[in-house]
């Protein structure tokens, strides 16, 4: 019996799906439909300062005819009342006791006015804070938002300033737009954080429409950087919270966001450390009720694993993360092309021959040309194996017997014991010895 209940921080939910801070957790209405959809958890619409939003807000970015695989908004914090909101949070903490509901808040940089809002919050009954360091546009010309998370000191001042009144957990949100993500993390550590959020959208332009020659989304003529979301942020999602999960100073809880629409994504960020995932973009697009999917499809998946908790796998793909330095420099791969699948659309061909090392011959084979790989030549970059559309099709194969390694801190270990410079003919003597072809 698999039980997707999850503890992120002190903060517990029936499984660990949750809105994230955005139009889908803007109210009462929608937070309570969600949570009757099955929903474990919402992250408020981040509250705070007066604002105003402008029309339009979102640009959308179509991959071949996938709509939205990414969007971009410059909307800003919730521009309801502040008093409406706190209500509404109340009235649907009450309604909803099981679920977690967090409130997202943002305002200027002053202690007393965070400390008010983190005293209001806690009034509603909420079961949690998340600080929003995030948001990368309006908001961060006005020194908050992205402002604070960039300058690991203000996120770190600012957190102090929660967690000194906050009598509830506390997440703080970060932003991506960062050389390192793993400064700000270590500063909300310091400051006594419950958790990390992350993450918050991406600084972007959307692209710019041809007819008339406007950048979206324009807002009468004039447009800007907006954050960027969805399917296509995923991968640089992954990385943020790998090097949250990873750094042995920070510790900490983490809920994941960043393109998650299906179970599998949810899956590889708590195989990366996430305890909690959220989720925008996806329900933007396709509404509450993915909800179905995303729980049924874990449930499945961790049965089939033999997973009966959230526990038994979160965090288990972290220790691959590594040190290019740590990469076994003998392991060697090369492409295998199954030709009863083959199609003989010579995609593999091509990309090997124009875009990578010239490994793959075309040979004439009755009407048409067969593709093969000398394997002897082969690097094993696996590019071939990425653009072939038939699945199966190409396969790396490992060729090495495993019974050696060597990693490049070795190797250069070793260089500097024998008093061999890092020269192209010493790595090359190397390249020599163990077979290893370089194009
Ligand atoms: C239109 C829009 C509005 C958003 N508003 C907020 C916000 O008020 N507070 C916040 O912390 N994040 C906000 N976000 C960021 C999301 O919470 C989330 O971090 C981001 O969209 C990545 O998740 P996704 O790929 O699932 O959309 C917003 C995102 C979008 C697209």
């Amino acid at each position: 019996m698999v039980d997707l209940s999850i503890n992120c921080g002190g903060i517990k939910s029936p499984n660990p799906f949750w809105l994230a801070s955005a139009p889908p957790s803007n109210s009462a209405y929608q937070n309570c439909k969600a949570f009757e959809q099955g929903w474990g958890g919402t992250v408020w619409k981040t509250i705070g300062e007066p604002v105003m939003n402008v029309c339009n807000r979102y640009g959308g970015l179509d991959l071949n005819g996938e709509k939205l695989a990414g969007i971009n908004n410059v909307e800003l914090i919730s521009d309801r009342p502040i008093e409406t909101n706190f209500k509404e949070i109340a009235e649907t903490k009450r309604l909803w006791s099981d679920r977690a509901v967090v409130v997202s808040i943002m305002v200027e940089s002053k202690k007393e006015t965070w400390q008010d809002i983190v005293k209001r919050t806690i009034d509603t009954g909420a079961d949690g804070i998340e600080l929003n360091y995030g948001c990368p546009h309006g908001m961060s010309e006005r020194g908050m938002g992205a402002a604070v998370g960039q300058v690991p000191e203000y996120c770190k001042m600012i957190t102090e300033w929660v967690t000194e009144v906050s009598t509830i957990p506390v997440l703080v949100k970060l932003t991506p737009n960062i050389t390192d993500i793993r400064f700000p993390g270590r500063a909300a550590k310091a400051a006594n954080a419950d958790g990390i959020s992350l993450i918050n959208t991406i600084n972007s332009i959307v692209g710019i429409d041809l007819d008339t020659l406007k950048i979206m989304p324009s807002v009468a003529g004039k447009s800007s950087h907006g954050g960027f979301a969805g399917p296509a942020v995923k991968p640089i999602a992954l990385h943020h919270v790998s090097q949250i999960a990873k750094d042995p100073e920070i510790n900490l809880p983490i809920s994941g966001i960043g393109g998650i629409t299906t179970w599998q994504d949810a899956a590889e960020f708590i195989l990366l450390g996430a305890t909690s995932v959220q989720l925008c973009t996806a329900v933007m697009h396709y509404g509450f009720r993915i909800i179905e999917d995303l729980v049924e499809g874990l449930t499945n998946w961790m049965e089939s694993k033999g997973f009966t908790t959230i526990e038994d796998f979160r965090g288990k793909a972290v220790e691959q993360v590594d040190d290019f330095g740590n990469f076994n420099l003998l392991h060697k791969t090369v492409a295998r092309i199954d030709q009863t699948k083959c199609i003989h659309c010579n995609l593999c061909y091509i990309a090997c021959e124009d875009g990578a090392h010239q490994c793959i011959d075309l040979l004439p084979v009755n009407a048409h040309n067969e593709t093969k790989v000398r394997e002897e030549d082969c690097v094993g970059c696996c590019l071939c194996s990425l653009v072939c559309p038939v699945d199966g099709c190409i396969s790396m194969v490992r060729v090495d017997d495993g019974s050696e390694e060597k990693t490049w801190n070795e190797l250069m270990a070793e260089f500097k014991k024998e008093g061999k410079p890092l020269t192209w003919e010493n790595l090359a003597e190397f390249q020599k010895k163990h077979g290893i072809v370089i194009h």
